[in-house]
């Protein structure tokens, strides 16, 4: 005859386990994998920690758990996830000071060791808590704490019961494991929060670094580009000097000299433009602004130059009334006075350049076209920093500064739009400026 009963290598060891812990590790591994599964998938901390208590609360009819999370820094227990106690309750008790002899979780973050209070209305430890927890309709607490990296508590992990109670052996299991899933899914967000943290200081020196270094090509870059119109000012003014010099010589000298000492001054303007502008303290008067006639203005000033290079300026708006755009005049014209130029300059010559406006869904959007041979792929994707190395043009022969499409682009932002590269290539340029409508 076989007796029949629990073979020691399948059935409960005595001591460790009895029978409802083999009734609860399916549940267990399924809930524990449910709560992996949301750690691995980067969910918020405090769903992590929702899905733990509620799975908890699944396996302990009648309890209601919370964890309360520890800021070292100022020593107090703050609100992790509480998903089945009042909203009310949960308020009351957050910003708990870790003390001896503060409620079950203050007591239990102190000493470092469970403190189980199986009637709150009995414990001088919960004198300040009574009440709330009587609104709340709580009457035992057991607080574990949590163990965090460093051994050192990182929060509690509290069992709450409507009557006086005292956890059984099943229980004080169920809490141990569910603390330590607690105390994985804070770890973990730690771990993040801190290559988190690491990423953004280390973004914050590159970023530092980038702009330190910008800073000193542009320098570099302005002294470079001065040097020569100064180099030419002195030279005329030495020929000026020469006794016998006739008068056509000596008004050529003079225009020289001009037109150097006007270069310096705009490369000068622009960039005191465009640090003024890095720095939010560029003043712009915004008002309704005809752009027919801002259009009119440029292709005037323009149309010297254009003739030089036999290039045909041309003007498309719309012809069913005036359009406006929210601008300041004297930074729109400065920037569609750039982009035309670039056109006329960088364009065709004998080929045309067509300033475009259309109106789209209370934005006007405002094209300068040319049918030149498009900007070189490699300046592309720094068209708009400013002296980007080869965006620079030599200036014997031309008058490039280098900062015109970092300066457009940063006026056309400071004025509410975005100035883009609409379409560029061997068929040519547009430029596409979009700017608010009145
Ligand atoms: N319409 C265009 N067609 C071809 N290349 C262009 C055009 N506009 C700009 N570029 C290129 O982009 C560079 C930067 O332009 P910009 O910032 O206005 O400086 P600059 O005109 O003073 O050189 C130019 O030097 C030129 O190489
Ligand atoms: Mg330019």
């Amino acid at each position: 005859m076989t007796t029949l009963g629990p073979h020691p290598a399948h059935g409960p060891v005595p001591g460790t386990m009895d029978e409802g812990d083999w009734l609860d590790a399916p549940v267990l591994l399924d809930r524990q994998t449910a709560v992996l599964e949301l750690i691995a998938q980067a969910a918020p901390l405090s769903d992590v920690l929702t899905e733990i208590l509620r799975s908890l609360e699944g396996l302990m009819p009648g309890a209601s758990c919370s964890v309360l999370l520890l800021d070292r820094p100022t020593g107090r227990l703050h609100h992790g996830a509480a998903p089945s106690l009042p909203s009310s309750y949960v308020a009351a008790i957050d910003g708990l000071p870790v003390a001896d002899g503060v409620g079950s979780c203050g007591t239990a973050a102190a000493l470092n060791r469970p403190v189980l209070v199986p009637d709150v209305r009995l414990d001088p430890r919960w004198a300040d808590f009574r009440d709330a927890a009587a609104a709340a309709g709580q009457q035992a607490c057991w607080s574990t704490p949590i163990a965090g990296r460093d051994h050192r508590p990182v929060g509690t992990f509290a069992v709450y019961h409507r009557t006086p109670h005292t956890p059984t052996p099943r229980e004080q299991r169920l809490v141990d494991r569910f603390t330590h899933l607690a105390a994985v899914a804070i770890g973990h967000a730690e771990l993040v929060a801190d290559r988190r943290a690491r990423l953004e200081a280390e973004t914050a020196r590159r970023t530092a670094e980038e702009l330190s270094r910008a800073k000193s090509q542009l320098l570099a870059a302005v002294g470079h580009e001065a040097r020569t119109p100064i180099q030419a000012i002195v030279g005329f003014a030495e020929l000026l000097g020469t006794i016998d010099l006739d008068e056509a010589r000596r008004r050529e000298a003079l225009a020289h000299i001009g037109a150097a000492a006007g270069h310096v001054m705009d490369l000068l303007t622009d960039v005191l433009d465009v640090s003024r502008l890095e720095a939010g303290a560029l003043p712009l008067q915004v008002a309704a602004v005809p752009v027919a006639e801002v259009v009119e203005e440029v292709l005037g000033l323009l149309s010297a130059k254009a003739a030089a290079r036999s290039t045909i300026l041309d003007q498309e708006l719309p012809q069913d009334g005036p359009t406006t755009v929210l601008a300041d005049r004297r930074r729109l014209r400065q920037v569609l006075l750039n982009l035309v130029e670039n056109g006329v300059r960088h364009g065709r010559a004998g080929g045309a350049v067509t300033v475009a406006a259309t109106r789209d869904a209370g934005q006007v959007v405002l094209t300068v076209r040319d049918d030149g041979p498009g900007i070189a792929p490699d300046l592309l994707d720094r068209l708009f920093t400013p002296f980007a190395p080869g965006g620079t043009q030599p200036l014997v022969g031309g008058d490039s500064v280098g900062l015109g499409l970092a300066l457009s682009a940063g006026l056309v932002h400071a004025m509410g739009g975005e100035l883009v590269v609409g379409r560029t290539g061997p068929g040519g340029t547009e430029m596409r400026v979009r700017l608010p409508g009145p």
